[in-house]
C-alpha cells in the first residue's frame, strides 16, 4: 500500500478501530497486487485450501456458494473456476478489496464466469436474492467483535437453504470469555478476546448460532497453516 495519507474505504469506514480493513486501496495499489498482502497473504495456499476443504464437505459445481468477507477473492478465484457459471456470490466490507477481486478475476480469465460481488459492511447477503447451499467465512470472524458475528450469522441464516451449511473459521479459546491472550500453533499468531485478531470458544459461537436458528458443529483442525479451527452452522 502507498505510504501517506491513509485513505478510508467509504464502505468499510465503520471498521476503523475494529480491524485494519477500513483502509482503501487505489488503482495503483491493486495493479501492484497490494491487496494480496492486505488480506493475509499465503495467496495460493490459503486459496486452494478453501476449495479443497469445501469439496471434502460436499461442494459440487452446481451448488450456490456465498463467500462472506471474500476480500480480493483469494479463495473466490478457486471457487469461481470450480463452480458452474453464476453460482458464486461474494460480499466484503471493503469496496476497494472487491475492486481488487474484479481485477483478479480478469487476470485469471474468469471475468465471464458470472461471479457476483458486493461491497457491504452490514452482511446484507439477502441482496443477492439467492438461497445458498453453502456459505463460508474464511479468516473473517477472527477480525470481528461478537455483535458483528451475531449480525453475520443472522443475515446468513436467512440466505441459507434449509439443508445448507455455513462454514466459519475461528481462533479457538479453551473457555468462554477467555481474557488472556493465546498464541496459536502453527503460525504463532497471538489473539485476544477484546481486540483484533479475536478468539472465541466454540461454546460462544454455538450460543450465537442458537440465538438465530443455527445449530453449530465443531470440525476443529482442518489443516489451516495458522492454527484456525472450523465450525459449521446449519439451520435448526
Ligand atoms: C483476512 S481477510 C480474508 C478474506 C478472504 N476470506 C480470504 O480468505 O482471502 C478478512 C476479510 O474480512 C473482511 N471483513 C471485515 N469485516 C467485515 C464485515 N463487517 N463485512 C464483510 N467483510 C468484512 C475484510 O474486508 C477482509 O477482506
Amino acid at each position: 500500500m502507498s505510504d501517506t495519507p491513509e485513505r478510508v474505504d467509504p464502505s468499510a469506514a465503520t471498521m476503523q478501530g475494529v480491524n485494519p480493513y477500513w483502509r482503501a486501496l487505489d488503482a495503483d495499489d491493486i495493479r501492484r497486487g497490494h491487496h494480496r498482502g492486505m488480506i493475509g497473504a499465503m495467496w495460493d495456499d490459503m486459496g486452494a485450501l478453501q476449495l479443497a476443504f469445501m469439496r471434502r464437505e460436499g461442494l459440487q459445481p452446481f451448488h450456490r456458494l456465498l463467500d462472506v468477507g471474500c476480500g480480493s477473492l483469494r479463495g473466490g478465484l478457486h471457487f469461481v473456476r470450480y463452480l458452474d457459471k453464476g453460482r458464486y456470490c461474494g460480499i466484503d466490507a471493503n469496496a476497494s478489496l472487491v475492486e481488487a477481486g474484479h481485477h483478479e478475476l480478469a487476470l485469471a480469465g474468469l471475468d465471464q464466469r458470472g461471479a457476483r460481488l458486493a461491497a457491504d459492511v452490514n452482511f446484507d447477503v439477502g441482496r443477492f436474492g439467492v438461497e445458498f447451499d453453502y456459505a463460508i467465512a474464511f479468516s473473517v470472524v477472527t477480525h470481528l467483535f461478537t455483535d458483528h458475528i451475531q449480525a453475520c450469522l443472522k443475515r446468513v441464516r436467512h440466505a441459507l437453504a434449509q439443508n445448507g451449511t455455513f462454514y466459519v473459521t475461528f481462533f479457538e479459546a479453551p473457555d468462554t470469555a477467555h481474557l488472556d491472550p493465546i498464541t496459536h500453533a502453527p503460525g504463532e499468531i497471538t489473539t485476544s478476546y477484546t481486540q483484533d485478531p479475536f478468539h472465541q470458544s466454540f461454546e460462544e459461537l454455538r450460543t450465537l448460532g442458537e440465538r438465530v436458528g443455527l445449530r453449530a458443529r465443531l470440525i476443529g483442525d482442518f489443516g489451516h497453516p495458522r492454527g484456525q479451527r472450523m465450525a459449521a452452522f446449519s439451520p435448526l
